[in-house]
């Protein structure tokens, strides 16, 4: 029966390569993620023309790369850090990629952990050179008259959650690393984090009270958004708050553990952390994008800002920063993260894993209503959340 056989042939062949690719893709998500990020050649400190470019959320990838690296001893992981860093430092130090000083805008300043990094592992005065830049950046940078560092120089007086992230854990690794006893830098970070949150804090009374962060304020009160008694924004982004729970669980780990801040960062933490828990959506337990307005025709959940809160709150109890003893805490991070991996990764043929639902931006650039947050489209892929979703995996894979 020759036909037969050559059927046969073909479906044994057939689920031979079925295999192949099921077994290409890793048991664990974040070898998975940061796999697929790689084959894409997504964070590597280029842009899709090739061009250079300083980017938050290639430092973002590679602060999770790093952790993927010291946990599985694979140089690729590595490799692929220091290819993404050289893409945008010059050999002598200079950071290039549409870096310009003058601008004080905080994003570019998450790339500096890398550069810390890169300077601990080899000693090269040129990731040395680079962190000084960003430093200098900060030492300049201008604040408002309580002391919070702008956004950017074209926001006056605005800080937004987001900035937390990106200037403040390099801020803190930095002052660890040169400048261990310098109590007037340890006392200003912890200074940026506290005037966030007292400035952005919901209060209660507030309609769909949460007890969260609102997404930033305004010092001056001018900006168009900018409530008339405290300033703040209008609207709870879960981005900018997964932003800052992050930088909170990772500054955490670089402040002394005597310094006099630290008792607030963690009353920050463990305030904040319960009423995340209770913030997620009770059915999928994950968190709206809007999260002041739940369940409102347009509003949708969204990826990166649930996997920066699985990553804060898996780390935060792992560490011993928030208490969790009756495993809510704990409990809900999972929920949230059963539900990323049945519902926002997708299996692609050629091995990799794609990720979904990540909105591209949130900016208070324009008014920050209901209607823009929900306006903005989702990208597919995008590296905010799939890096976001690798640090998640990290954590979770830890349990
Ligand atoms: C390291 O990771 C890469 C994928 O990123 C993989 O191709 C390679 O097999 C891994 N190496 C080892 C020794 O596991
Ligand atoms: C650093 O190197 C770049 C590229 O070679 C060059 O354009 C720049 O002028 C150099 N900067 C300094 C300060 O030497
Ligand atoms: C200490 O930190 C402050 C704030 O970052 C900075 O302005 C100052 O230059 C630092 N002092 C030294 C000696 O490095
Ligand atoms: C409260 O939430 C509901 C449901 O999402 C929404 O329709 C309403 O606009 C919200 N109220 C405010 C003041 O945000």
């Amino acid at each position: 029966m020759p036909g037969l056989m050559s059927w046969t042939t073909a479906t044994s062949l057939l689920l031979s390569s079925w295999i192949t690719i099921c077994s290409a893709r890793p048991s664990s998500y974040a070898e998975w993620a940061a796999d697929s990020a790689i084959r894409r050649k997504q964070g590597n400190g280029l842009d899709t023309s090739g061009s250079a470019i300083v980017s938050y959320e290639h430092g973002e990838l590679q602060w999770g790369l790093r952790q993927l690296y010291e946990k599985t001893g694979n140089k690729t992981y590595y490799n692929y850090i220091v290819t993404g860093a050289n893409n945008i430092v010059y050999d002598n130090g200079t950071v290039h990629g549409s870096y310009t000083i003058s601008e004080y805008t905080l994003d570019p300043v998450r790339t500096g952990p890398t550069f810390l990094y890169l300077y601990q592992q080899t000693k090269q005065q040129k990731w040395k050179t680079a962190a000084d830049t960003f430093k200098t950046q900060l030492n300049g940078h201008p604040r408002t008259a309580q002391g919070q560092f702008w956004h950017k120089k074209r926001y006056p007086n605005q800080g937004w959650l987001d900035g937390i992230y990106m200037g403040d854990v390099f801020y803190a690794q930095y002052t660890k690393d040169f400048q261990a006893s310098n109590q007037t830098a340890w006392t200003d970070i912890v200074s940026q984090f506290s005037l966030m949150y007292q400035n952005t804090l919901q209060q209660p009374g507030a309609a769909n009270y949460t007890g969260l962060l609102y997404h930033g304020y305004d010092y001056s009160h001018t900006a168009i958004w900018a409530s008339s008694d405290r300033g703040h924004s209008p609207e709870i982004w879960d981005r900018a708050l997964g932003w800052y729970l992050m930088a909170l669980v990772d500054v955490l780990d670089i402040i002394p553990p005597s310094d006099a801040g630290r008792p607030k960062l963690l009353d920050i933490l463990t305030t904040l952390a319960p009423r995340l828990r209770d913030a997620a959506d009770p059915s999928s337990g994950v968190w709206w994008l809007v999260i002041t307005q739940p369940g409102r025709a347009g509003n949708y959940f969204e990826s990166s800002g649930s996997a920066m809160y699985v990553y804060a709150l898996l780390k935060g109890v792992r560490q011993g920063y928030i208490l969790d003893p009756d495993g809510s805490v704990v409990a809900a991070a999972k929920k949230a993260y059963q539900y990323m991996t049945s519902h926002w990764v997708v299996a692609n043929a050629d091995g990799t894993m794609s990720w979904t639902n990540t909105v591209q931006v949130g900016s208070l650039d324009g008014n920050a209503d209901y209607a823009y947050y929900i306006g903005v489209p989702q990208v597919l892929n995008d590296l905010k959340g799939l890096a976001a979703f690798l640090l998640a995996s990290l954590e979770y894979e830890k349990l």
